[in-house]
């Protein structure tokens, strides 16, 4: 698959396969996102990737009810990490390129799943100290909740999430 078509078949599925993913396309993504552009090369994010049913199951709640994160068998959750990047940038690090980071190892993250066959969503709408108390993070800061697994749809997908969010 080319970068044009990669981009063209990304979209956001809301319905996932009960199918496990191999490991090595898990490690193929997180390597690919190694190779993002961040902040003074600091990589100010950190990715954890949860299988656990109970934790995705709490984080679809904290997500306003959006059980497909759930039925995902992996959970990636982009975290920013300001401390790291306030220690060279000061509050401009802390309060936008760590965020930043995150944001950009995400998007290669997604590109990713797409160019291994893989289907993902991008999920922002949470309540984030919900999140933080789910995970037990202290200094991260999540930002993006991204289920990735085998689509159970192909179509593009542009219906409205939540409401007012
Ligand atoms: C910052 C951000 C937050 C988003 N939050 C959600 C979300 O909470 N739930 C969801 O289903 N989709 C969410 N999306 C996905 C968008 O709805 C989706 O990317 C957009 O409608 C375009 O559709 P496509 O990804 O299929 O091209 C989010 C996307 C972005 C960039």
């Amino acid at each position: 698959m080319d970068f044009f078509e990669v981009v063209n078949r990304r979209f956001s599925a809301r319905k996932y396969l009960q199918k496990s993913m191999d490991k090595h396309l898990l490690d193929t993504i997180l390597e690919t996102v190694t190779k993002a552009p961040s902040a003074g090369n600091l990589k100010a994010y950190k990715i954890l990737a949860l299988n656990n049913k109970e934790i995705k199951s709490e984080l679809a709640k904290a997500a306003f009810n959006q059980n497909f994160i759930f039925e995902a068998p992996v959970v990636l959750v982009f975290c920013a990490l300001p401390e790291i990047s306030s220690a060279v940038y000061g509050k401009r690090g802390a309060e936008l390129y760590s965020i930043q980071d995150a944001t950009i190892a995400a998007s290669y993250a997604q590109l990713a799943a797409t160019a291994v066959g893989l289907a993902t969503c991008w999920v922002g709408a949470f309540d984030e100290d919900l999140v933080k108390k789910i995970l037990g993070l202290v200094n991260e800061r999540p930002i993006v909740l991204m289920p990735i697994g085998f689509a159970a749809e192909n179509k593009i997908s542009k219906k409205n999430y939540i409401k007012n969010k």
